[in-house]
């Protein structure tokens, strides 16, 4: 199959961040996703695959891309590069996230040559940014398929009109779309599971592409997700992580008085084993769900509860809408109610024009804090952001001698996270087998990381284990019969 690079672009439906900035008041429909008969056997006989960069909402959405390709005919494929067809899910967070794409995109180059009738398809969050169409169209001739985050379940059109027209189908919306249910999913795990509860974000912090590339926040009917989770119950599954960019805020767009703390009542008396959530918002994190968090016995002692600076002026640039203090008291609250949470959070160094006073401020913060897990970050610079624009960058040297910085004082806590724990009985999810021979691993309530030696035939259940020694980034224990 021959495509050409057409420079007329009215025939496709280009990104534009002006508009995804937009908030529209307008209600968001829910639909039901229905495949139309003359796409059911388009990939018969044919192979896939998905590559997932990003967050868990990108998995989840990947989950939903093979769900789709595998209702159309197609198998998945033993390799990842050499396919009919291959979906690159991509992430545009930092510039690191998008530059491993670029490169994921010179590599197939190659197996296109190799396989001339493949098709590649790129979505997720990057193809929302003009200026990576752009890109896309003047340099990377070899992609077929360009969508975006708001009409995955056009798929089966998008490779249809590919096939049909012989040329590239370009179609990434701005403004988001309806909620779509019931879209087919081929989930990755087979005892955890994703579980979207709302899309899109609405805080639109400084420094953030997010709220571009994903929408407006719009929460999926309760009824939805509870039964859901219930079908998720009877195929055996034990752990479900809710997902939402804020989950804090699910409900609020619905404007019936139901929250996320009513969720997660709601949730605990569906029968699964284990409620996880993220990512919460500081802000929006009300005593609703610290007292639900207390109370349900299926919703796990760990909140990720990304902080981002320390200082209350890097906080306020950030447009975080909180204060040091105000974490810090949060943080008391939840300590208080779920004696023994663990926290995790993410850190940025580097902000625009943060001073060395304010990223000790950080540091003091951590040291104060004692986190369980941080995920830290460099600033990048996105375009079309606020903070894109902003000056005083720091030079390379700084940043990275913060980063280095940081990392030093959130490890040092790592191993004293994971001490308390040492001599007591967990409960652990078996996961997988371990990088040891003979132990297999998995998550605590916690979400410590328990190796211990066990039989794979584990896998999949929940079993008490007693930790012997704590590590910095894990623990080991035994099995208690
Ligand atoms: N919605 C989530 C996380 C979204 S992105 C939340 O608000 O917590 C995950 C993390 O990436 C963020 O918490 C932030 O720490 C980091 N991040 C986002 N944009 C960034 C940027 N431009 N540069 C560096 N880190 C960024
Ligand atoms: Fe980005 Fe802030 Fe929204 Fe998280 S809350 S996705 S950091 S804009
Ligand atoms: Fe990345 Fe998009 Fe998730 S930018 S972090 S894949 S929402």
């Amino acid at each position: 199959m021959k495509k050409k690079l057409d420079k007329n672009l009215e025939k496709y439906f280009m990104p534009d961040l002006k508009k995804a900035r937009k908030r529209i008041e307008k209600e968001i429909e829910t639909v039901r996703y229905n495949l139309e008969n003359k796409y059911e056997n388009i990939g018969n006989g044919k192979t896939y695959s998905v590559l997932t960069y990003g967050c868990q909402g990108n998995e989840a959405d990947s989950e939903i891309i093979s769900g789709i390709l595998e209702s159309l005919g197609y198998e998945k494929g033993t390799t990842t590069d050499e396919n009919d067809v291959v979906i690159i899910n991509t992430c545009a967070v930092r510039e690191n996230a998008e530059n491993k794409i670029w490169g994921v995109l010179g590599r197939l180059k190659q197996a296109k040559r190799n396989n001339p009738d493949m098709i590649i398809g790129i979505c997720g969050c990057m193809p929302q940014e003009e200026n990576v169409v752009n890109t896309l169209l003047e340099k990377y001739h070899q992609i077929d398929i360009v969508f975006g985050t708001h009409n995955i379940n056009n798929l089966p059109r998008i490779i249809y009109d590919t096939y049909m027209s012989k040329d590239k189908v370009i179609e990434v919306l701005s403004t988001e779309g309806k909620i779509v249910e019931n879209m087919p999913k081929k989930r990755a795990n087979k005892h955890r599971a994703w579980v979207n509860i709302m899309y899109g974000c609405d805080e639109f912090c400084t420094y953030c592409i997010v709220p571009y590339t994903r929408g407006k926040e719009r929460s999926r009917d309760k009824d939805d997700v509870i039964n859901e989770v219930k079908s998720l119950v009877s195929e055996g599954y034990v752990e479900v992580t809710l997902l939402g960019q804020n989950v804090n805020a699910y409900g609020k767009d619905l404007d019936n008085g139901y929250t996320f703390g009513d969720l997660l009542v709601d949730l605990d008396k569906t029968g699964i084993k284990r409620i996880r959530y993220t990512t919460s918002h500081p802000r929006d994190l009300d005593d609703k769900t610290i007292q639900a968090m207390a109370t349900c016995k299926s919703v796990m002692p760990h909140i990720h509860l990304p902080v981002q600076s320390g200082n209350d002026e890097v906080l306020k640039r950030m447009n975080r809408k909180y204060t040091k203090d105000e974490y810090l008291v949060l943080i008391e609250k939840l300590k208080k109610a779920i004696p023994g949470i663990a926290i995790t959070t993410d850190i940025i160094v580097a902000f625009p024009g943060e001073t060395q006073e304010q990223f000790q401020d950080t540091l003091e913060l951590v040291d104060e804090v004692k986190f369980d897990g941080a995920f830290t970050f460099i600033y990048s610079p996105r375009e079309g952001t606020p903070a894109s624009k902003y000056e005083n960058l720091l030079t390379e040297e700084e940043k990275h001698a913060r980063l280095n910085e940081l990392v030093e004082h959130t490890n040092r806590f790592y191993k004293e996270g994971n001490e308390r724990f040492v001599g007591k009985v967990v409960e652990v999810l078996v996961d997988e087998e371990a990088k040891e021979p003979g132990m297999v691993c998995g998550y605590s309530e916690h979400f410590k990381l328990v190796n211990f030696v066990g039989d794979k035939s584990l896998i999949g259940s929940l079993v008490k284990v007693r930790i012997t020694e704590a590590k910095t980034w894990f623990v080991k224990g035994e099995l208690v019969e």
